[in-house]
């Protein structure tokens, strides 16, 4: 019997992905550059379901049913196009290539408008939840043609994850890179879910002596509530791990400088392209690469003045670090799906809010309680220009508003970096700020560079003769 799918690329991912396929029924051909990753994934996983062994592209493609279906499992960039120029000539009008990894959106429209012209289909899919993820049920989130998704799709759906209602988290996203887009999106908020989480511990151990093992138990309290989540409930298991060798708390034996692969940046550069204000996970990314700096961190903790504000902590102070953590979260997610409304418009793609945060719901590492909130905020008609301006969240955000307020006051007179805590609440009253010190800059930029700006109480641009004599004339708009 040929194969449904051939998934290339056996690394932890492809082949999980591959046996997630498999024990969904389908029959899996198997591909891998060194035949020994095939063969060892069969003796090991051989059994739970049809697998067929295959040793080059070739015979790979040989044993796949019409339309084929190919998924690529490799290191995004290079390998990729690698991959797909040695498939395409084995490929007939109408087959499928699809790439898994998290590969750049850019990469995949460039390389979907290629293959179109070659009457292939190319699918960029967004696949969320780690190793476990793609075994069991992965968010899944896969651009490409409309067309594509009627072969492709049915499988895709049927090895996700599923939410609470039992729909699959996964849903067509829209053409060409959409589906890597939304992705992308998903780690930088991601980036920053996992940054506020890393403030509200560093502020409860550094400001209230809170140990690891007692902040454990916390942060499992906190998943009980509106912060219930995949990464507040791993927080808990982290914050509580002993580590053998020493008996320390593993947190504390774990060196401090975070990696990252680069879908974070990848969001905040984007975001900057689309002139969208992807600040808390810009923050989020940047927190990241301070931590790297191990050497000139070194040299700070010699030089820098550290100078401090006593303050007394509040009563409640747990539960007010619970409230900026979950303020700053919404704005983390007001700012991702802000970036895919501008990405909509750059694009042409039509992306469905609701429908993004729906398959988010389960298999995701941001999957969370909040989405369902979420996604009833975008359901139907209502477009919120902005998740926080939906009754739901900015009564919820007033409710958070003065502990927030006190949490980043006090990390900033205790000397404790926030920089997501206290960038998304700047973020936040920018957004509800009746006048903004832009016009000052507006006029400084007609100062030195005569850029014009325009004015408040009549239509049109302006520029002041700066080093005339300072009257008005109107100008063309070089805004
Ligand atoms: C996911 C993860 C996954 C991966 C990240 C890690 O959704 O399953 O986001 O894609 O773990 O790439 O990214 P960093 O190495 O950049 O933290």
């Amino acid at each position: 019997m040929p194969a449904q799918i051939g998934v290339t690329g056996l690394a932890v991912m492809g082949a999980n992905l591959a046996r997630n396929f498999a024990r969904n029924g389908y029959t899996v051909a198997l591909h891998n550059r060194s035949v020994a990753k095939t063969d060892a994934l069969l003796a090991a996983h051989g059994d739970e379901g049809d697998f067929i062994r295959t040793e080059t592209l070739e015979e790979l493609v040989a044993n796949l049913e019409s339309p084929r279906r190919v998924m690529i499992m490799v290191k995004a960039g290079g390998p990729v196009d690698s991959v797909i120029d040695q498939l395409v000539p084995l490929l007939d009008e109408g087959d499928i290539i699809i790439d898994g990894g998290n590969s750049h959106y850019t990469d995949t429209r460039r390389r979907e408008a290629a293959l179109a012209e070659k009457g292939l289909h190319f699918v960029g899919v967004g696949v969320s939840g780690g190793e476990e993820g793609a075994l069991l049920g992965p968010s899944i989130m896969p651009g490409g043609s409309a067309e594509s998704y009627k072969a492709l799709g049915p499988l895709l759906e049927k090895i996700s994850a599923k939410a609470d209602d039992g729909t699959p988290c996964c849903a067509w996203i829209s053409t060409d890179g959409a589906g890597h887009f939304v992705k992308m999106v998903h780690n930088g908020i991601e980036y920053a879910d996992m940054q506020v989480i890393g403030e509200a511990y560093d502020l409860l151990r550094s400001a209230a002596g809170l140990e690891p093992a007692a902040q454990a138990e916390i942060f499992s309290q906190w998943n009980e509530g509106e912060l219930s989540s995949f990464l507040i409930e791993i927080t808990a298991e982290v914050l509580g791990h002993v580590d053998a060798a020493t008996g320390k708390p593993l947190v504390d034996v774990i060196q401090d400088s975070a990696g990252q692969k680069g879908t974070g940046r990848w969001t905040v550069q984007s975001g900057l392209d689309m002139g969208s204000p992807v600040s808390a996970i810009a923050e989020s990314v940047f927190a990241r690469s301070l931590s790297s700096q191990r050497e000139i961190r070194a040299v700070g903790q010699q030089v820098l003045a550290g100078e401090t504000t006593e303050v007394t902590l509040p009563e409640n102070f747990v539960e007010d670090v619970r409230q900026a953590l979950f303020a700053s979260k919404l704005v983390s997610y007001a700012q991702g799906l802000d970036m895919l409304t501008s990405a909509a418009g750059e694009y042409g793609w039509e992306l469905k809010l609701d429908e993004i945060a729906g398959l988010w719901r389960e298999g995701c590492i941001i999957r969370a309680a909040l989405l369902k909130d979420i996604m009833a905020a975008y359901k139907g008609d209502a477009q919120p220009a902005n998740l926080l301006f939906t009754p739901a969240f900015s009564e919820a955000i007033a409710k958070a508003l003065p502990a927030w307020r006190r949490v980043v006051a006090i990390a900033v007179q205790l000397g404790i970096p926030a920089p997501v805590f206290s960038s998304s609440l700047a973020y936040y009253d920018g957004l509800r700020r009746d006048r903004l010190p832009a016009a000052l800059t507006q006029g400084l930029r007609d100062f030195f560079g005569a850029h014009t700006y325009r004015r408040t109480d009549k239509e049109g641009t302006f520029h002041t003769l700066w080093s005339g004599d300072r009257t008005e004339i109107a100008a063309e708009d070089t805004h």
